[in-house]
């Protein structure tokens, strides 16, 4: 079989292409200088290689598109949500399903539904916009990841998993009464796209069903979470990705999912549950906030292409080559003399900024200059995860409590780039590796107080 013998093997060849622009240095310059050295406010024919996320920027297929063209935008009962929610049954095993237009709302709803104020909401790494919307239901969001995730270089296979002691010892202790619900975040994107086993699923969903808290699954990478099981989980090699996923599903009370990572899709979420009362009153929010039932604040045509992507992002050829695309990237980037989290995930890696930039302290944000570096050196782009988003600052925007590690994320679209475009990254961090005391920090002219990294302005610090 050439795919298991050459598992980089993409199972698609490309058939509509959009040009990519290359700016001259001193075009990336002007535009970053522009852009307030922020990414975030770049434009996006400004960039040669966009790795600032994986959501909604996946390439769709021949069959996507040919369903999209069926899509019935009907109000109420569309032909086209029907086999949308056939598939979600059908993968989840949960029996009510409701669509959403992205995850951040399917969280919105079901927290609003679920936990009431002054309530804690556990989880082994809330994502951003899931602690922002826990905390909007009046409820404290509490990480308690592995304790082996804090080794950035281990090949500890599941630094992904929850602190199953910690999660025991705060359902049996003191703030056991107010634990709302557990959130198992699959693949933890908030640390290093590190998958869960499911054996820690498996415990912690019995922990929960002994304490009698709510046991839900924020599973954006579902399919992701499931290869890397069968590739590295003992007993799992002869399932099929699929039959994975749902046995994680079948372990939880319910799931928000936003479909724009393994929906293959630009748009898309959805909440799927068992408890028909929980249904009712999501779904009552539902129409008042997103849309009716059968379209939730999607197109038809987003139905019929997420219907489809739910069956390809399963596929085994598919996610055995996206797993051997980012460790191959890994790799090459490891051996250009940059450090990532091991051991490499799926839909992201993850540089060690700190490492690569000792001369900058955490206060001239080591991964916000690696980041703008990657982009003045070589037009990619891509966004820290250090203490530019995740530090306390004060009012002077000064920093005054670092995040523990200074990291960038480059997260890589699904079916979008070819190896060349990848090899050319490695390349990039290479150049920047050769002299990395000529990489300047940067200093903060302007922050709003909430979400800040998506909006703060700085200036190089020289
Ligand atoms: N949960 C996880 C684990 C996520 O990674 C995201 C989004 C969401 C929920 C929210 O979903 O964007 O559809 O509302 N992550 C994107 C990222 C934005 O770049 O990691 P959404």
């Amino acid at each position: 079989m050439p795919e298991e013998a050459f598992p980089l093997l993409p199972p698609y060849r490309i058939k509509v292409v959009e040009p990519i622009p290359f700016l001259t240095a001193g075009q990336r310059r002007e535009a970053y200088a522009a852009a307030g050295y922020n990414p975030f406010n770049l434009r996006a024919d400004q960039i040669t290689v966009d790795l600032l996320s994986d959501s909604g920027t996946g390439a769709t297929s021949s069959a996507q598109e040919a369903a999209a063209a069926r899509g019935d935008e009907s109000y109420a009962g569309a032909r086209s949500w029907f086999p949308f929610r056939d598939e979600v049954r059908d993968l989840t095993g949960y029996p009510h399903v409701l669509p959403v237009h992205q995850g951040r709302a399917a969280e919105r709803i079901v927290f609003s539904t679920i936990l009431r104020p002054g309530q804690i909401c556990l989880s082994n790494t809330h994502f951003d916009t899931t602690h922002a919307n826990v905390e909007l239901a009046g409820a404290e969001a509490r990480d308690l990841p592995t304790p082996r995730a804090l080794d950035l270089d281990s090949d500890d296979p599941f630094k992904g998993d929850v602190d199953l002691d910690a999660l025991e010892r705060t359902l049996a202790g003191p703030d056991g009464e107010r634990v709302g619900l557990v959130l198992m975040t699959i693949t933890n994107n908030g640390l290093g796209a590190q998958p869960v086993s499911m054996a820690n699923l498996t415990a912690a969903s019995e922990l929960c069903r002994r304490y009698r808290v709510p046991f839900w699954l924020d599973a954006a990478r579902f399919a992701e979470n499931a290869w890397l099981v069968r590739e590295r989980e003992p007993g799992y090699a002869d399932l099929s990705p699929r039959e994975i996923a749902t046995r994680a599903f079948q372990l939880a009370d319910g799931c928000v999912i936003s479909l724009k990572k393994d929906g293959l899709a630009p748009v898309g979420g959805v909440i799927g549950v068992r408890d028909p009362d929980i249904f009712a009153t999501c779904e009552a929010n539902l129409i008042a906030t997103e849309g009716f039932s059968t379209y939730g604040g999607l197109a038809g045509h987003d139905l019929e292409r997420l219907a489809v992507g739910l069956r390809e992002v399963v596929d085994e050829d598919y996610l055995r080559s996206r797993a051997a695309s980012t460790a191959r990237l890994a790799r090459l980037i490891n051996e250009a003399g940059v450090d990532t989290v091991q051991p490499a995930g799926i839909h992201a890696l993850y540089l060690n900024a700190g490492r690569l930039l000792p001369h900058l302290d955490p206060g001239r944000f080591p991964g916000h200059a690696l980041a703008s570096q990657l982009y003045l050196t070589g037009g990619i782009r891509c966004a820290e995860l250090g203490s530019l988003y995740l530090g306390e600052l004060n009012d002077d925007h000064q920093l005054v409590r670092p995040a523990p590690f200074e990291l960038v994320r480059l997260a890589i679209p699904r079916r979008v780039y070819t190896e060349a475009h990848l090899e050319y990254v490695a390349r990039t961090l290479g150049e920047i590796a050769k002299q990395p005391d000529q990489v300047p920090g940067y200093r903060i002219t302007a922050a709003p107080r909430v979400l800040r990294h998506f909006k703060v302005r700085l200036e190089p610090a020289v």
